[in-house]
């Protein structure tokens, strides 16, 4: 099964200063090197987080992977188009949420979803759908022509208990009824080290995509050193002769 890594929030770390670091192509290179399989990013209308740059900047370091999580409007459309990703993620987008909230609604949008689908896939880059375990949305993704779909996995990532049991099971369903169809299965959300298990042991799977979960840990990971660097920097200069 593959890892996709989402580095849009080191991109939320930079923009809340609004300073050049940290860097989510940096952050790109060290996934890479930690053994990522892909590399996501969502660039949203507002670009709040990822911009436009960024996606040029890790497109063209990133010989993984590459999958660019969009809007299905003509805005994204012709910009995928145009730096070629290798794997478009069409998600629901809001200006107030704060990160991706739900499920595409394919009963509202299919229309202009399936219209989106046509131009990338046309173009040789597969879609992948992001959509709630639920059966219905399963059978629309494949009828409007998606060759993936990301499942949904915040409402089984925020349960506990009985009600994280059942929410893996409908997962589990919807994995099973998208691979009899013939769709490659994706899923993410919510995905934490302790959370990840129960889905990773899903059969048939292709990929899932973690983002909040590691980079929160790598500054757990990597905030000792990074103190202990700048404390050997101040030592060395406060001793040196002026
Ligand atoms: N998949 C999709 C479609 C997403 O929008 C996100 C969040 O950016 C993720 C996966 C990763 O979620 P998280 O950051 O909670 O791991």
């Amino acid at each position: 099964m593959l890892l996709g890594v989402n580095v849009d929030h080191v991109a939320t770390v930079r923009e809340a200063r609004k300073a050049l670091e940290p860097d989510p192509a940096i952050a790109t290179d060290l996934a890479v090197r930690g053994g990522a399989d892909g590399i996501t990013i969502h660039l949203r209308e507002d670009r709040r987080h990822i911009c436009d740059s960024d996606l040029k900047k890790i497109r063209r370091r990133v010989s993984i992977e590459l999958n660019l999580e969009m809007a299905a409007t003509d805005e994204m459309v012709g910009i995928a188009l145009k730096t070629k990703p290798d794997l478009v993620t069409l998600v629901p987008e809001k200006r107030v949420e704060l990160t991706t909230e739900g499920g595409l609604d394919l009963n509202k949008s299919g229309k202009k979803i399936k219209k989106a689908i046509d131009a990338i896939q046309g173009r040789g880059i597969p879609v992948s759908l992001f959509i709630d375990p639920s059966p219905a949305d399963i059978q629309i993704s494949k009828d409007i022509g998606a060759q993936m779909i990301e499942i949904h996995t915040g409402l089984y990532a925020n349960a506990k208990g009985k009600k994280q049991t059942a929410e893996l099971n409908r997962v589990r369903k919807s994995v099973k009824k998208a691979l009899d169809l013939g769709l490659l299965v994706n899923a993410g959300h919510g995905l934490d080290y302790t959370n990840v298990k129960r889905i990773a042991a899903i059969k048939g799977m292709r990929a899932l995509y973690i983002g909040h979960s590691i980079i929160s840990n790598s500054i757990y990971l990597g905030l000792e050193k990074a103190v202990r660097e700048m404390k050997k920097l101040i030592k060395s200069a406060s001793k040196a002769k002026r």
